[in-house]
């Protein structure tokens, strides 16, 4: 369990080079436990880079990351995902034809055994998106409702609640309003709120 302030996750000297561009330069960077932390830049300034080296989706070319005080070369995003740190995409990447469950639980999904087989566990799906979105005061019609079907700030929301469905530690969002129309906007913030709410709760509440 993650007490208040306790450093989560720490950058030193961070430097990304893509060829002979200078993407990162000496970048660092602290996020403790229950803290939102935004980071500011005009275009090309390499906020996408630096959430991707956070993420492991790149390598630093110099600089290093840590881990609740322990350094950790990452190799791909799922290695960060193993350490509790998600990352929610300016694309989203979500798969418009499936349904909302299916996508929080892509590549995770709760299976059920028969015999030698696994088969994806559809009812459990249904469940688990269910109260995971009531959890975070998200609306839609229903958990089976395809996200093609969603606005954007539901895409955004349904995104945000795959990065948390597994109990993260640091959530990673990139221009996570960027793409929304005002009214959605306060919601994504809310929603971020909720969020640190929620974590608090869990963590901090001694009653
Ligand atoms: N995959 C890439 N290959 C080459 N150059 C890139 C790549 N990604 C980003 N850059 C360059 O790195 C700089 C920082 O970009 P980026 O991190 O996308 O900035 P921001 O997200 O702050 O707008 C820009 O000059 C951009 O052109
Ligand atoms: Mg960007």
């Amino acid at each position: 369990m993650s007490s208040a302030n306790q450093l989560l996750l720490e950058a030193k000297n961070v430097t990304k080079y893509f060829g002979t561009i200078t993407a990162l330069e000496n970048v660092n960077l602290k996020i403790h436990a229950g803290e939102c932390l935004g980071v500011v830049g005009d275009n090309g300034a390499g906020k996408t880079t630096l959430m991707k080296v956070l993420s492991g989706l790149y390598k630093p070319s110099a600089g290093s990351l840590h881990f609740e005080g322990k350094e950790k070369v990452l190799e791909s995003p799922r290695d960060s995902q193993n350490l509790g740190l998600e990352m929610v995409y300016q694309d989203l990447a979500l798969a418009g034809n499936l349904p909302i469950g299916e996508n929080i639980f892509l590549g995770r999904e709760p299976t059920t055994n028969l015999g030698l087989l696994k088969f994806l566990d559809y009812k459990k799906i249904k469940e688990l998106t269910e109260a995971h979105l009531g959890k975070l005061k998200i609306n839609v019609k229903s958990a089976d409702q395809k996200v093609e079907e969603l606005s954007g700030g539901q895409r955004q929301a349904v995104a945000i609640a795959r990065s948390t469905a597994f109990n993260a530690k640091v959530v990673i969002m990139d221009e996570p309003t960027a793409a929304l129309a005002i009214k959605e906007v306060g919601k994504v913030l809310d929603l971020i709120n909720s969020l640190k709410k929620n974590w608090r709760r869990r963590n901090c509440d001694q009653s």
